[in-house]
C-alpha cells in the first residue's frame, strides 16, 4: 500500500463518485490527498472517512471556475505538504439536451466547469510541479467522446476539448523537458450520484448501454481509483498524452442509435 508514498495530490469533485474513490485510491496507497469540492459536507466527511482509514487528506472549497481560488488551492497544498504531484481534474457536470434543447448558456456552462475548469486547475498547477520536478495530470474525460449520444451535446463536446487539452499540455511539457505527464481517462457508466441523477437515468441510451455493455454492469467507482493510482503513479513514467478508457468494452460495441429517440 505504498504506491504513492511521499507524494501530494489533488483531487477535484473529490467528494463524492468517481473523485471520492480516486482520493481513497490514493490515499489508501501513501498519498497527501486534497479533496477539493464545492459540497462542503461531503468533502468534510470524506477527508475523515481518510484520516480515520490511516490516510493523510484535507477537504479545500474549490469551485473550478474560480481562477482565484484555484491559486489558493495550489499555495494551502505546497504549504501544507510541501509540494504538488498529482491533479486530478475530476470535477465535471452533464445537462442532457438534443441540439435541438440546447441553449448557449448552458453550453457555456457546461464548458465552465468541465474544460474551463480543468484549464485553469493545470495552470495554477504546472508552476508547483515543475518546481517539484516531475508530475502527474490526470484529466477525466468520458466513453462519450467516442460513443455519439444526442443528448450530449454539450457535454461531449467538453470532454472532447478536454481530451485534447490533455494532449496538447502532454506534449508541451515533455518537450520543455519537464517530467511532467498528462493523460485523460475515459469512463463510460460508473454507478454515481451522476448517474442516478432523474434526467440522466431516464435517458433511454443509459438503459441500452447497461443492456450492451460486454463486460455485463456498470463500472464500480473503486475500479477507476485504481487506474487513477496507477497515472498517479511512477509505475506509468512512460505513459503521456495518452487516452484510456474504463468501460467494460462499450465503448467498442457497434451501437446504432434510434431514429426519433430524444
Ligand atoms: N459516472 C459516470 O458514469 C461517468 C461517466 C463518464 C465520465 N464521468 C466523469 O467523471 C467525473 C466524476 O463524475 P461522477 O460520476 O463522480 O459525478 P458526481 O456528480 O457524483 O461527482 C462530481 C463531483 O464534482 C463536483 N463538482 C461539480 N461542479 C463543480 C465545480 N464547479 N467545482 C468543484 N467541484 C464541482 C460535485 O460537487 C461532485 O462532488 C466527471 O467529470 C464526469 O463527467 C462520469
Amino acid at each position: 500500500m505504498d504506491r504513492m508514498r511521499g507524494k501530494v495530490a489533488i483531487v477535484t469533485g473529490g467528494a463524492r463518485g468517481l473523485g471520492g474513490a480516486s482520493a481513497s485510491a490514493l490515499a489508501a496507497e501513501g498519498a497527501c490527498v486534497v479533496v477539493a469540492d464545492v459540497l462542503t459536507d461531503q468533502g468534510e466527511t470524506k477527508v475523515a472517512e481518510l484520516t480515520a482509514d490511516g490516510g493523510t487528506a484535507r477537504f479545500t472549497h474549490l469551485d473550478v471556475r474560480d481562477a482565484d481560488a484555484w491559486a489558493r488551492v495550489v499555495e494551502e497544498t505546497v504549504s501544507a505538504y510541501g509540494g504538488l504531484d498529482v491533479l486530478v481534474n475530476n470535477a465535471g457536470i452533464t445537462l442532457p439536451r438534443t441540439i435541438e434543447q440546447a441553449t448557449l448558456d448552458e453550453f457555456k456552462h457546461v464548458m465552465d466547469v468541465n474544460l474551463y475548469g480543468p484549464f485553469l486547475g493545470i495552470q495554477a498547477a504546472l508552476p508547483a510541479l515543475i518546481a517539484r520536478g516531475s508530475g502527474s495530470i490526470i484529466n477525466v474525460s468520458s466513453n462519450s467522446t467516442e460513443m455519439i449520444v444526442p443528448t450530449t451535446t454539450y457535454y461531449a463536446a467538453s470532454k472532447a476539448a478536454l481530451a485534447n487539452l490533455t494532449k496538447t499540455t502532454a506534449v508541451h511539457v515533455a518537450t520543455q523537458g519537464y517530467e511532467i505527464r498528462a493523460n485523460s481517462i475515459h469512463p463510460g457508466p460508473h454507478a454515481t450520484d451522476m448517474l442516478a441523477d432523474p434526467e440522466v437515468a431516464r435517458m433511454p441510451h443509459i438503459q441500452r448501454m447497461r443492456e450492451t455493455v460486454p463486460l455485463g454492469r456498470f463500472g464500480r467507482p473503486e475500479e477507476f481509483g485504481q487506474l487513477v493510482v496507477f497515472l498517479a503513479s511512477d509505475e506509468s513514467s512512460y505513459i503521456t498524452a495518452a487516452e484510456f478508457f474504463i468501460d467494460g468494452g462499450l465503448t467498442r460495441v457497434s451501437y446504432a442509435n434510434e431514429r426519433g429517440s430524444r
